[in-house]
């Protein structure tokens, strides 16, 4: 009869502790595709550095075709996923700070964009308000190109204080809608490091 034995020493199990660790994708480019038909192809958008080392800027690169106009709050499904050692933790919607984040169907994209980038119309960079945005919420976007770049230098202080913004690997599902209804389907890709 076969003899199970438990060949693992104290040793190897570190290695195989350290191969799990190892083995978790981190990202040297943002990753970012559509899940769905979207009314928006992306031509670039792009994070450095990559892996965002928080709180430090990143230079984020945003190039876009909207294949029609954004009219109005654009609400928003996010799922948040972080890959930790291999292992998937969705993040859950809470409330921090008087403010709803993570994974939760948010009733307009824009306020978490300004939320979390700290931009309001005062401080508002002039290559938003050449295209069509003034940093006002709900966005009223013409249809066309649209390119951001340079942007967030700066991070809101609450948003400084989100707990679940750790080390990691995340991964972002975006579902939109307009008052037109359905805009996009995204999926984002990135590594923090503190
Ligand atoms: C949000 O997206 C998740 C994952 O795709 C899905 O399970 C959930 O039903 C969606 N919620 C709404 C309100 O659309």
């Amino acid at each position: 009869m076969a003899k199970f034995t438990n060949n693992f020493s104290p040793v190897s199990n570190i290695i195989v502790l350290f191969l799990i660790n190892y083995s978790s994708a981190e990202y040297s480019l943002l990753d970012s595709s559509l899940c769905g038909p979207s009314d928006i192809e992306f031509i670039e958008n792009s994070i450095i550095p990559m892996p965002i080392v928080f709180p430090n800027p990143v230079d984020w690169k945003f190039k876009a075709n909207l294949k029609r106009q954004i009219d109005g709050p654009i609400k928003s499904n996010l799922t948040i996923v972080r890959v930790l050692s291999g292992l998937q933790l969705p993040i859950r919607c809470y409330l921090t700070n008087g403010q709803w984040v993570g994974s939760c169907v948010y009733p307009d994209l824009c306020n978490s964009i300004m939320y979390v980038t700290n931009l309001n119309k005062d401080n508002c960079p002039s290559n938003f308000v050449a295209n069509g945005i003034d940093c006002q919420c709900p966005f009223n976007i013409p249809s066309g190109i649209i390119e951001l770049k340079d942007v967030i230098q700066t991070y809101s202080p609450a948003f400084l204080t989100n707990s679940w913004l750790l080390n990691g690997d995340y991964k972002i599902k975006i579902e939109a809608y307009d008052s037109r209804g359905f805009f996009f389907c995204l999926s984002l890709g990135f590594t923090i490091k503190s």
